[in-house]
C-alpha cells in the first residue's frame, strides 16, 4: 500500500514570470501571490504527514519550482530525468543532490542523452509507472523508454508507455487517487489503457482540476474545480484545497510542484 514520508519542494523565483506557457492569454504569474500560494501548498502538504524539504529558489532557472519533472522517485529508488526543454535540462543538476539526502548512489539512476524524459510524463500506480510519450518524452521516445523501463524493471518495477496527442505532460489529463481511482480528462477519457480503472471523468471546463495528488489518503485538489472537488469527496477522500493559479499561468499544477516519496 503506497504510503509517503517525504515530500521535496523548491520556491518559486521572482524568474517564475518567464515559465515556459503555452497559455500567454492568462497572463504572467505575479511572484508575490506565487510565493503565498506555495506557503500554502506547503502547509497542506505537511497537513497529510509528510516531511517537507524546502529547495531554495533557482533565478536561472524560471521553471524549477517544478520539481517533479527533473526526477522519479519511486519506492526502490530514484531516476533523475532528462528534461525535454532546452531551459530546464539543467534543473536535473540541481536536483540530484536534494534526493540523493534520500538514496545512496545504488538506488540513483540516471536517463541518459538523446532521449529525454521530464517526470511530469510519469504517473504511478502501486508497482507499475505510465509513462507519456509528449513533446517532452519524445526524443529517441522508444530508446528512453527502454531505458526507464529497464531500470524499473532492474527494481522489480514496471512502465508502459502511453502515447500523448494534446497535453503538456501524462498528468496534466490523468491522476491516480489511489484505491483504483482515476482521474481523466480530455484524450485520456477513453485510453484502453486506464479501461481497468474506475474513472471519475472530468468536464472539459474543470480539465485542469484533473491534476489532483494523492497524500497518504488525502486528495488535494486545486481552487475553483468545484465538480473535481466534488467528486473526489463523493468517493470519501478527506480533500484539502489549495489554488495553484498563479503556477496555472505557466502550465503548472499540483502534481509538478512536489516530489512525493
Ligand atoms: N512551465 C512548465 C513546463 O513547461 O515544463
Amino acid at each position: 500500500m503506497t504510503k509517503f514520508s517525504h515530500v521535496i519542494i523548491r520556491r518559486p523565483g521572482k524568474s517564475l514570470s518567464n515559465g515556459i506557457t503555452s497559455a500567454p492569454e492568462l497572463g504572467q504569474p505575479i511572484y508575490e501571490r506565487a510565493i503565498e500560494e506555495h506557503y500554502d501548498y506547503e502547509h497542506a502538504l505537511e497537513q497529510c504527514g509528510v516531511d517537507v524539504s524546502v529547495l531554495p529558489a533557482l533565478e536561472q532557472y524560471p521553471d524549477s519550482c517544478f520539481v517533479e519533472d527533473p526526477a522519479v522517485i519511486t519506492r526502490c529508488g530514484a531516476i533523475i530525468t532528462n528534461p525535454g526543454a532546452d531551459s530546464r535540462n539543467g534543473e536535473k543538476d540541481e536536483i540530484e543532490p536534494a534526493v540523493r539526502r534520500f538514496f545512496d548512489d545504488e538506488h540513483v539512476k540516471h536517463i541518459v542523452s538523446p532521449g529525454t524524459l521530464d517526470g511530469g510524463d510519469v504517473m504511478m500506480v502501486g508497482d507499475h509507472f505510465y509513462v507519456g510519450r509528449s513533446a517532452r518524452t519524445n526524443e529517441e521516445g522508444i530508446q528512453i523508454l527502454r531505458q526507464f523501463c529497464e531500470i524499473l524493471e532492474g527494481w522489480g518495477l514496471e512502465g508502459s508507455e502511453v502515447p500523448l496527442e494534446e497535453v503538456l505532460h501524462l498528468k496534466t489529463g490523468v491522476n491516480y487517487i489511489e484505491d483504483n481511482n482515476m482521474l481523466v480528462s480530455g484524450e485520456f477519457i477513453d485510453k484502453p489503457d486506464f479501461a481497468q480503472y474506475n474513472k471519475i471523468v472530468v468536464p472539459e471546463d474543470e480539465a485542469y482540476g484533473a491534476n489532483c495528488i494523492w497524500v497518504n489518503g488525502t486528495v488535494i485538489v486545486a481552487e475553483g474545480y468545484p465538480t473535481v472537488l466534488k467528486a473526489v469527496q463523493d468517493l470519501g477522500y478527506k480533500t484539502l484545497v489549495v489554488d495553484t493559479s498563479e503556477y496555472r499561468k505557466v502550465d503548472g499544477g499540483l502534481s509538478c510542484l512536489s516530489l512525493r516519496f
